[in-house]
């Protein structure tokens, strides 16, 4: 049986912004599915990156689908600026403030919405915003850092995510993200998810390209 490629979205995080034009050319000419820009504010997460401003100034260099994940306390009075800054896909975190009112303003704006699962926190919170979004995001590191390790138990909590998604008969992607290689993102596609988000690990090795196709097609 021939298997689904599964997605690959590349984090920008551990990658140099002074360098951002090269790093994005690297990716467009990749077969990566995704850029995923990690935007932290200092208050939810113990680290700060960039805003809508820096999104909106990578958006004309790259047709690639921009997948945004806020790590900021309270994702909603942003949600508009992240919208016109080009992201398809704002992804909140259920551990911050007004998630369930972020997730349905960016649906009206007719984007992706993604809800984001801390390593801590129980699957079962998922189920309130199950109608409400595209997408799920699971972290496998606690969030703030690119180039942590993998948190193992996180594979059982994916697989917990993936049959709730089938057994609830949704069209929801699985995207796992932190500490993911080759070990760690064939854990997780066998446990059910769809898409892994990979820094660190991309940008270390050799060929670029041979690796976002190896991975996706585990
Ligand atoms: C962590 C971020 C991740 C991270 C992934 O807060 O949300 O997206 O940048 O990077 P690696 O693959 O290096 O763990
Ligand atoms: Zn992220």
């Amino acid at each position: 049986m021939k298997k689904n490629k599964k997605l690959l979205s590349v984090s920008i995080t551990s990658t140099s912004y002074f360098d951002i034009k090269k790093t994005i050319d690297i990716i467009n000419k990749s077969d990566a599915d995704r850029i995923h820009f990690d935007v932290m504010d200092g208050v939810f997460v113990p680290n700060i990156t960039y805003g809508m401003d820096f999104i909106s100034s990578v958006k004309p260099y790259s047709q690639k689908f921009f997948d945004v994940h806020l790590m900021i306390i309270n994702p909603l009075p942003y949600i508009k600026s992240f919208f016109v800054s080009g992201s398809d896909l704002i992804s909140v975190h259920i551990e911050a403030k007004n998630c369930l009112k972020s997730l349905k303003l960016i649906k009206s704006l007719g984007i992706k919405s993604g809800v984001v699962i801390n390593p801590k926190t129980s699957y079962k919170k998922i189920l309130k915003y199950l109608d409400f979004v595209d997408e799920i995001l699971v972290m496998s590191v606690e969030p703030g850092f690119g180039g942590q390790k993998f948190i193992e138990k996180v594979a059982d909590k994916v697989l917990k995510i993936s049959s709730l998604v089938k057994k609830k008969g949704k069209n929801i992607l699985v995207q796992v993200d932190g500490g993911i290689n080759f070990e760690t993102a064939k854990k997780v596609f066998e446990n059910g998810a769809n898409s892994v988000v990979v820094g660190s690990f991309l940008f270390k090795q050799k060929d670029f390209n041979d690796t976002v196709f190896k991975i996706k097609n585990m």
